[in-house]
């Protein structure tokens, strides 16, 4: 087939291979690299579920010092972990498995700001996207905490401007829509917190008249679906890419621009499209103005990169500066907590740690995402890119096909939403860990006059049940108690002994959502740092996108020269040929 110039498109520029797993001497690397299940640690886990499997919840939450040392606090964010098929001998194991895994020493590489993204040669520092401007955190002999202030300055002063109307748009009108258009990790987090702060009465205050409107899906739909109702004049697109060549994000910031240039003139460009991204070189090539674009680095994941400019700027732009630094501020807390608490009480470790436990040793492959609060709705789908991106992995981080499976099949819906959708099967069916996770206070109270609870009691009178619900189950000897047919018995039956965790927040304002996000983010580090994989690279779904690009160039020879399909297998052809039809 002959070369296609296609004038816009870019190919991502991260389809590099991986270096080549090999020493410098020429021997291979895979030879001296070990596993974490050839340790001890690992191998007396495995014998212990054995012993595990010949215990119940129902009589491992009758020992009331285990239950009470399976309680954590930090900062009012009570753990409860005690539904977990863990005996306090396990959580010690586990704790063994920690140390052989080199767990406090990966955690201090990461704070040091060194390479441990091994395959794109690249710094994890997202910790430092919220560290108060004191305090440092070095990636190649520099301090990013600077870089990161003055563009955290530079989004104040810009969301200022447009939210005081001292920025408008071309006809002189005060942008109050803005359309944020990116993918991925470069849209998820964002929605995820825009959706928790939307109800939050202090942060609803200080985004009155204003809208914020989420572009991903290069469906046309989802174009449609974001600019009904939009008036040009009044709008403001950023773009957010981190490469700023992801095919759908590209294609949605070209449509958008039409959509301005047609209404208001070329012109009108430089006033209601801003970017933020790592690749300026290319914002500036794409017509936004370099002094428009926000930068972030390449230190930052994609998935992690909620609180660089890629979410800071269209929540500020909705909530105001100060709302997202109260955000910040939260994730702050626990990158301090993570850091230096020990095991013990250490809430992302604990998290981390019993995951490995349900997930490798216990073989349960899913997680349930429970949060019984409507405002983190967007919660499980965000912390599904988060965990499976960074998670689903099979080989070590030196390239060592793994002996066992990683990651988990994350997913959840809202209380008590969930309950009426898929509680069936995670009661009678399939064994799913649940993190349940609840707040005291809630965002918008109702106490209705009459009735025997206010709507939150109703709502946390779940929260507190389905978790003992899962852990004991209903014996078939209870049902006869209770005159149950029959015939009805093994339906009515519930074998409980399904693990669960209890995460309770004081509040869900924009510090403990900001908290809410590290403990997950970290979390899911510490599962990696055990399986001793690499979490912050995600070459697997680089095959996909190149696949698309040939059938993007196909699509494109077909329709304007009228060639026909070839160079694909028999199901793909006979596809395509229907389709172009
Ligand atoms: O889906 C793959 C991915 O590379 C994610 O890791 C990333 O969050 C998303 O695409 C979007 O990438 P970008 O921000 O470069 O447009």
């Amino acid at each position: 087939m002959p070369p296609v110039f296609f004038p816009d498109a870019e190919e991502p520029t991260s389809l590099r291979l991986p270096p080549p797993l090999v020493g410098k001497s020429g021997f291979s690397l895979m030879a001296s690299a070990s596993l974490i299940s050839d340790t001890e640690p690992w191998k007396d886990l495995k014998e212990h579920v054995n012993e595990i499997n010949k215990t119940h919840l129902r009589d491992l939450l009758n020992d009331v010092e285990r239950s009470q040392s399976m309680m954590v606090e930090n900062d009012g964010i009570i753990l409860d972990y005690s539904r977990q098929r863990a005996r306090l001998d396990t959580i010690d194991k586990l704790f063994k498995l920690a140390e052989a895994a080199q767990l406090r020493q990966k955690i201090d590489r990461m704070y040091n700001g060194e390479h441990i993204n091994s395959t794109e040669n690249r710094s994890v520092l997202h910790i430092a996207l919220r560290a108060p401007r004191d305090k440092n955190f070095y990636s190649d002999g520099k301090s990013v905490v600077p870089d990161v202030w003055n563009v955290l300055d530079k989004i104040k002063d810009f969301s200022e401007r447009v939210r005081n109307g001292s920025w408008v748009g071309a006809t002189g009108k005060a942008l109050k829509d803005v359309v944020a258009i990116g993918i991925g990790g470069s849209f998820l987090g964002p929605l995820f917190v825009h959706t928790a702060l939307q109800t939050d009465p202090e942060a609803a205050e200080c985004a009155k008249g204003r809208q914020l409107q989420f572009l991903a899906n290069v469906d046309p739909v989802d174009v449609a679906r974001n600019i009904k109702g939009l008036n040009p004049e009044t709008t403001l697109v950023v773009v957010v890419s981190k490469t700023f060549t992801t095919a759908e994000t590209m294609l949605n910031a070209r449509t958008m621009r039409e959509w301005i240039s047609s209404a208001l003139g070329p012109q009108a460009v430089a006033k209601h499209m801003v970017a933020v991204s790592t690749n300026l070189v290319l914002v500036e090539k794409f017509g936004i103005d370099p002094a428009n674009a926000f930068a972030f680095w390449d230190w930052v994941g994609g998935r992690y990169s909620v609180c660089s400019a890629v979410g800071v700027l269209p929540l500020s732009l909705q909530y105001g500066f100060p709302t997202v630094e109260k955000f910040l501020n939260g994730a702050s807390n626990i990158d301090a907590h993570f850091h230096s608490t020990p095991f013990e009480k250490n809430l992302p470790v604990l998290l981390g740690l019993l995951s490995v436990w349900n997930a490798t040793f216990l073989g349960y492959p899913a997680r349930a995402i429970l949060p019984y609060s409507q405002s983190l709705e967007k919660f499980a789908p965000h912390i599904q890119q988060v965990s499976m991106e960074s998670n689903g992995k099979g080989v070590s981080i030196d390239g060592i096909p793994l002996p066992f499976e990683t990651g988990e099949i994350d997913f959840g819906e809202p209380g008590t939403n969930g309950q009426h959708s898929f509680y069936q099967l995670i009661h009678q069916g399939r064994v799913i860990p649940c993190d349940f996770i609840g707040a005291i206070r809630s965002q918008q109270p109702v106490y209705l006059k009459g009735e025997v609870v206010s709507n939150h009691d109703e709502l946390m009178s779940n929260f507190f049940a389905q978790p003992d619900a899962l852990a004991y189950g209903k014996t078939p000897e209870q049902l006869l108690l209770e005159n149950v047919a029959a015939h009805l018995i093994p339906h009515k039956t519930f074998s409980g002994n399904r693990p669960s965790l209890s995460l309770l927040l004081p509040s869900l304002n924009a510090y403990n959502i900001g908290q809410l996000l590290a403990i997950y983010e970290h979390r899911i580090a510490v599962e990696g740092f055990i399986w001793g994989i690499n979490s912050f690279d995600q070459w697997g779904v680089e095959l996909g996108k190149v696949l698309a690009s040939q059938v993007r160039k196909q699509l494109h020879v077909s329709r304007t020269k009228g060639e026909p399909v070839q160079g694909f297998n028999v199901s793909t052809t006979t596809l395509l040929t229907k389709y172009l039809e």
